[in-house]
């Protein structure tokens, strides 16, 4: 399969999508926004994205094969950062949301050719040491054609509003399931993409990516955007780990930037 050419755009000339899109992402969590990026745009960022993945394959946080992960790509690389900095993803990002946004941080999402593992359902904000935050949400950017036999994204419609639960571990298919049994009885939607679309999914919509059965890889460049005015929580993570931050220090500054304001 080869990575498509055709160009449909749902985002107009002032970075804008249409109301219908943004009701759709606050009724069901999560919506489908196509060519983010144009065919230009994605042929430029995907040769960054497997010159950086080739140079810094052996840094993925994660070790177990369902995907190579690396955070914060934006403060390494020229190229990628345009890409997380992009006007046009920031814009349509704060009109899904509804208010200001910082960036929280990036990373690349690379499922290798037959990796066969997929990514288990799970929530992304009781991973992060957040508080007193509005309902942040993540751009997911394909940057190759992702069908679903490659690795694209599957969402619960309408779970955005479940806070509250442990968080859940993506390597185990029933995790999610066995804290909020009501959750398997949901329907499930998968979100083929082709490169230069985008999918945006809040913070609490539950969400898997299914294995890549395919001999390219999948590559997918994920910006996360939180409320403007999030605080440190205290608990642990990577980003804020090195910061010397106390609990309720606002997450602001150059580290968490809004470059499309
Ligand atoms: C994936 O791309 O494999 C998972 C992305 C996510 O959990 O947000
Ligand atoms: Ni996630």
């Amino acid at each position: 399969m080869t990575t498509t050419t055709s160009y449909v755009s749902d985002v107009d000339t002032d970075g804008r999508v249409p109301d219908a899109l943004v009701n759709e992402y606050r009724e069901n969590g999560f919506v489908r926004i196509r060519g983010i990026l144009g065919p230009d745009e994605v042929e430029r960022f995907r040769t960054a994205a497997q010159a950086y993945l080739e140079a810094h394959r052996s840094e993925s946080l994660e070790k177990r094969g369902v995907f190579s992960q690396l955070v914060n790509v934006w403060q390494r690389d020229a190229t990628m950062r345009e890409l997380t900095f992009h006007r046009r993803l920031g814009r349509v990002a704060e009109q899904l949301a509804g208010f200001p946004l910082r960036l929280w941080h990036d990373h690349m999402l690379v499922k290798e050719p037959h990796n066969n593992a997929a990514t288990e359902f799970h929530q992304d904000r009781p991973y992060w040491p957040h508080a007193n935050d509005r309902l942040s949400l993540s751009a997911w950017i394909a940057l190759v054609d992702v069908p679903p036999e490659r690795g694209c994204m599957t969402f619960l419609p309408k779970t955005q509003h479940l806070t509250g639960l442990r968080p859940q571990d993506l390597h185990d298919e029933d995790d999610l399931f066995s804290i909020e049994p009501s959750l398997r009885w949901l329907p499930r939607v998968t979100v083929p993409l082709r490169a230069g679309d985008c999918t945006f999914h809040s913070s609490y919509t539950c969400h898997m990516a299914l294995p890549n059965r395919t001999d390219q890889a999948r590559l997918a460049h994920v910006v996360i955007y939180m409320d403007e005015a999030t605080t440190y929580s205290g608990d642990k993570h990577v980003v804020t780990d090195p910061l010397g931050l106390k609990p309720g220090d606002r997450l602001d500054g150059d580290t968490f930037p809004r470059p499309w304001a």
